[in-house]
């Protein structure tokens, strides 16, 4: 437990996600609220290092809350792995007065985090990737947001595809976890749902349910292909030659990151970060905040880093029971 927070200050590290600005708002306003002074910190750690550091007050993060993207900007930072520059993030946060760190990201940004909080600058860590593949949470900033979009792009490829006649096969994106693929291929109603967590890599299996389906009178076949599978475009290749049902690759690529958050991560985000705030005035450090069945709690970041995340089986054999 850490002393009384005089300056807080915020950044947003790895990739961007809709719903950060909403967190950044309640952090402000939060903060501003209890008498704390806050200052944001630019392009994550590569901003803190180059010591790209703002005062921020309740008007500097007004007309954001609908925003994609992030205000602060964000950046990857190699570099912030090293102890010596670990202890110089430390050491720029002590000259800039502040006291209290507010860290929005993934887990990388997390291990950042715990560095700073280790060297004394109280830290709190809020889930902000849309891959949704932060163990100690069911919600991550972002998630919901791009769900949504990628759903939106699979309906209009689909509408396409079926009066083309095609197979067609929509990459995206979610890193190594398939999270986004298994939400996005239930809610379009895909033939298959390929992950890195749970594909065998099988593609003759397919491309027989794909030659068996046309015979049945199907019209198109919609395959979902997490980014962590890549080689969407080559998959085309294959099964347009194996099946001679014509198959076209659609990778969604950045859009999924953008455009105005949903309600969801605008709520849960101003929640996550008012949180992050309370728990730093309340003496915490090396936190991160969490929802988890319906609550927002609270974890020891290391203990955080340490949980694993699997696809929810369930939802999993169903998207098998309703799509063959
Ligand atoms: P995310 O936070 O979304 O997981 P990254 O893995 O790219 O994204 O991490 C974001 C940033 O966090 C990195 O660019 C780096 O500055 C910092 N970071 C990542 N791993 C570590 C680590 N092991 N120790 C300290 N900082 C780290
Ligand atoms: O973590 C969010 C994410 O969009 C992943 O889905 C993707 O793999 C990665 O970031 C892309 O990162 P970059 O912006 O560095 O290309």
């Amino acid at each position: 437990m850490g002393n009384k927070i005089n300056t807080l200050g915020v950044l947003t590290s790895g990739g961007d996600a809709p719903g950060m600005n909403a967190a950044i708002r309640a952090v402000v306003r939060t903060a501003l609220h209890a008498g704390i002074k806050v200052k944001g910190i630019l392009r994550g750690y590569a901003g803190l290092l180059e010591e790209d550091i703002m005062d921020m007050d309740a008007k500097s993060v007004s007309d954001i809350i609908q925003r994609g993207g992030t205000v602060l900007y964000t950046a990857r930072c190699p570099e912030f792995v090293h102890s010596e520059i670990q202890d110089r993030g430390a050491e720029i946060c002590r000259k800039h007065g502040i006291d209290g760190l507010v860290v929005i990201g993934g887990d990388g940004s997390f291990k950042g985090a715990a560095a700073l909080a280790k060297r004394g600058v109280n830290t709190v860590g809020v889930p902000g990737t849309i891959d949704l593949d932060i163990a100690c949470t069911d919600y991550t900033i972002g998630f919901d947001t791009a769900v949504n979009t990628a759903m939106e792009t699979v309906d209009r490829v689909r509408d396409t595809s079926t009066s083309h006649e095609r197979c067609s096969i929509i990459e995206v994106m979610g890193r190594m976890a398939g999270h986004i693929a298994l939400w996005c291929g239930i809610a379009n109603g895909a033939e298959e749902i390929l992950t890195v967590e749970r594909y065998d890599y099988d593609e003759q299996r397919i491309i027989n349910s794909i030659i068996e389906k046309r015979n049945l009178g199907k019209k198109h076949y919609i395959i979902i292909n997490a980014e962590g599978v890549g080689d969407s475009n080559g998959m085309a290749k294959r099964i347009e030659a194996a099946t001679g049902m014509e198959t076209r690759a659609t990778i969604i690529g950045y859009a999924q990151r953008g455009g105005s958050p949903t309600v969801m991560d605008r709520v849960y985000a101003s929640t996550f970060g008012t949180k992050a705030v309370d728990l730093l005035i309340s003496g915490a450090s090396n936190r991160v905040v969490a929802l988890n069945n319906g609550q927002f709690v609270d974890y020891d970041i290391q203990e955080a880093l340490a949980m694993k995340k699997d696809l929810n089986q369930y939802m999993y054999d169903m998207s098998i029971r309703l799509s063959r």
